[in-house]
């Protein structure tokens, strides 16, 4: 097999963050468009949550509330989002529902979307339909790359969401989401964006991009576990909206207890509804700092290289490529099909050398910053073998 792409990672100094994540000695981890591995550290954040429940009874509010702003700050600095357009919510679904909630469909029915969108998302706005929403599912025909001219086409006057991906989860189809949102711009309309597989592993910069809003969690490339979604909002737009989904923490005053109606707050807590789980944020808090300091352009940088071997291993094997050959197009993940591909999948991660596989498709691989390429030649080796 033909070495790595241009020898680039021959030298590789993100290899020196690798014991920060022992997991990664007792398994080939091609999987963190889906799980990222965990750092050890998360154990000692984890510890400290407990400690301070277990040492400071209710005062450890005291330390829990502010945890929420600094992974909110964390997150805005791998987003490029300006101080205060971040909060914390659970997971996409919710940030998703809390914001349709948010709009009135009388004047502006439409929702725009591609129809390789992640489902859940297409269940809350399909959901939506009850309140009077008209949903507009934009086909991808070839199954793996969206036109962005559909898109536009599909958005009028009548539009008011384009709850759009930046990469298709399925084949890493990089959109061009700059031309999405000066057409929804153009029209009134706001794109909000589901960046869950590209933070963290594509360079961010959400004011760039012209969204409206954008979503994601902390699972996948952020290394962080479930629980730490996160939403920015366009500071100009923080107060235009008043969602219905909402709690006492969007409150201007939540310790007033007044009732019987909401007054929000005027800063991005308006869209946090009840108590956020305050557990999520600490374990999220090692991955979020690892990313952050050693910044997603190197990341993006190692990850291509590495993309461009696994795409080498495909043609080499004979596989059928489903994510993009491009660079500028091609997300985190390399996505290939050969008949009985599922059962592969099964058995290499019985072997523990772990993917996924997803339906019309394929298998799906994702390295990452702390992946080595002698890995790829592993996994495709395993592969054959398991092939025969
Ligand atoms: C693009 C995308 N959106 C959303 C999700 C998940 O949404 P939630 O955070 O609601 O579980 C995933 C994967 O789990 C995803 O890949």
């Amino acid at each position: 097999m033909a070495s790595l792409p241009g020898g680039a990672l021959a030298d590789d100094p993100l290899l020196a963050w690798r014991p920060r994540f022992p997991a990664l000695e007792r398994c080939v981890h091609l999987i963190s468009h889906s799980l990222g591995c965990v750092p050890a550290r998360t154990e000692e954040d984890l510890a400290e949550y407990y400690d301070l429940w277990a040492t400071r009874s209710i005062t450890a509010w005291d330390e829990w509330i502010p945890e929420i702003g600094r992974a909110a700050a964390r997150l805005e600095r791998i987003l490029s989002a300006p101080a205060g357009s971040v909060t914390m919510l659970q997971n996409v679904s919710t940030a998703m529902a809390v914001l349709a909630s948010c709009f009135d469909y009388r004047e502006r029915p439409r929702v725009v979307y591609e129809s390789l969108m992640f489902p859940t998302v297409s269940y809350v706005w399909k959901a939506e339909e009850r309140r009077g929403a008209e949903v507009v599912v934009v086909p991808c025909p070839d199954g793996k790359t969206v036109d962005a001219d559909a898109i536009c086409a599909a958005i009028d006057e009548r539009t008011i969401a384009v709850p759009i991906q930046h990469v298709v989860f399925g084949t890493a189809f990089i959109q061009d989401v700059k031309k999405i949102a000066a057409r929804a711009r153009e029209v009134g309309a706001h794109v909000i964006l589901d960046c869950y597989q590209s933070v963290g592993i594509i360079p961010l910069d959400v004011v760039d991009l012209g969204v409206s809003f954008a979503c994601g969690g902390s699972v996948k490339y952020l290394c962080g576990g479930p629980g730490a979604g996160w939403l920015y909002v366009r500071p100009d737009l923080i107060d235009q909206f008043e969602p219905r989904v909402t709690g006492w923490f969007a409150n201007a005053h939540p310790f007033a207890f007044t009732m019987p109606a909401q007054t929000y707050a005027d800063t991005v807590w308006r869209y946090l509804a009840g108590t956020p789980a305050i557990a999520a944020l600490y374990q999220a808090r090692a991955g979020h700092e690892i990313i952050g300091e050693i910044g997603v352009a190197r990341i993006r940088d190692k990850s291509l290289a590495l993309t461009a071997h696994a795409i080498a291993w495909v043609d080499e094997l004979g596989f059928t490529l489903n994510s993009p050959r491009e660079a500028a197009r091609r997300g985190g993940s390399v996505v290939f099909d050969f008949v009985g591909a599922a059962d592969v999948c099964r058995e290499l991660n019985r072997r523990r050398f772990f993917c996924d596989h997803r339906p019309g498709v394929g298998i799906r691989i994702a390295p990452h910053f702390y992946s080595k390429g002698e890995e790829l030649d592993l996994f495709f080796a395993e592969v054959k073998a398991i092939r025969g």
